[in-house]
C-alpha cells in the first residue's frame, strides 16, 4: 500500500468473529438512526472504510478506526437545535455560547452518549469521535487517522485542497497529514466568513509550537 488510491481499495483485514459482529451491528443501526439522512449515512461509511486503510497504511489498529469512522457523524441524526440542547444537558463547557459552536458538537456528545450504548467500543474509539470536529493539543495516532479520513474520504468532492491532501497519502508522515487537514479546515472556516471557536486557535498554537520543538519547520 502506498498511496490514497490503494487506501480506497484496500481489503479488508482478517477480523476475528467478535469484531465482524460488532462491525455489522453497528453499521445495521446506522442505517436506522441516519435512515432520513442518505447522504451523511453514505460519508459515515465512506469514512469507516477509508480511516480503516488509512490505518493499515500508518500502522494503526484498523478495527478502531474502522468503529470511529462508522460511529463519528451518529449525532448529526438531531438538527443543529436539537445537538445544542442536548449538549447543555450534558452539562458540555466550550467556554462560549454553545450555539455558536453547534456544528463543533456532535462527535463531543456522542462521545458521551453511546458509550452506555456500546459499551464493547475501545474508550480510544470514543476519544477520536469526541475531537473528530476541534483536533486537540494532544492527537493519538487514532484522532488522527480519523479526523484525516473524514475530510478526505472519496465522497467528498475534488477540491484543490482536498486533492493536495489526498495527494500527500503515503508520501509524508500521518503527523504532516493531519496537520494539513487541519490548517485546510481552518482556512475553510475563515475563507467561509463563519465563526471559529476560540479553542481551535489555542489547539492551533500548541500543535504549531510542537512541531517546532519536534523540528518539523
Ligand atoms: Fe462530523
Ligand atoms: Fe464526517
Amino acid at each position: 500500500m502506498t498511496g490514497y488510491k490503494d487506501v480506497i481499495g484496500h481489503a479488508e483485514p482478517d477480523y476475528s468473529v467478535e469484531q465482524r459482529e460488532l462491525i455489522a451491528r453497528l453499521e445495521r443501526d446506522l442505517k436506522v438512526q441516519l435512515a432520513h439522512k442518505q447522504h451523511r449515512l453514505a460519508h459515515s461509511l465512506s469514512v469507516a472504510s477509508c480511516a480503516e486503510g488509512l490505518a493499515l497504511l500508518y500502522g494503526v489498529d484498523p478495527y478502531k478506526a474502522r468503529l470511529a469512522g462508522i460511529l463519528h457523524d451518529w449525532e448529526k441524526a438531531l438538527s443543529g437545535e436539537k445537538i445544542v440542547s442536548r449538549a447543555r444537558e450534558l452539562g458540555i463547557d466550550m467556554g462560549v455560547d454553545l450555539e455558536l459552536v453547534a456544528p463543533l458538537l456532535h462527535g463531543i456528545v456522542a462521545a458521551r452518549d453511546l458509550p452506555n450504548s456500546y459499551p464493547e467500543v475501545p474508550p480510544e474509539v470514543w476519544n477520536a469521535v469526541k475531537v473528530h470536529t476541534t483536533a486537540a493539543p494532544q492527537m493519538s495516532p487514532l484522532d488522527m487517522v480519523l479526523f484525516v479520513a473524514d475530510g478526505i474520504e472519496p465522497l467528498r468532492p475534488k477540491t484543490p485542497g482536498i486533492e493536495a491532501s489526498r495527494a500527500l497519502v503515503g508520501s509524508t508522515t500521518l503527523a504532516d497529514l493531519f496537520w494539513e487537514s487541519f490548517v485546510g479546515g481552518i482556512i475553510y472556516v475563515l475563507k467561509g466568513s463563519r465563526y471559529l471557536w476560540p479553542g481551535t486557535i489555542d489547539t492551533y498554537n500548541r500543535l504549531a509550537a510542537a512541531r517546532e520543538g519536534a523540528g518539523a519547520r
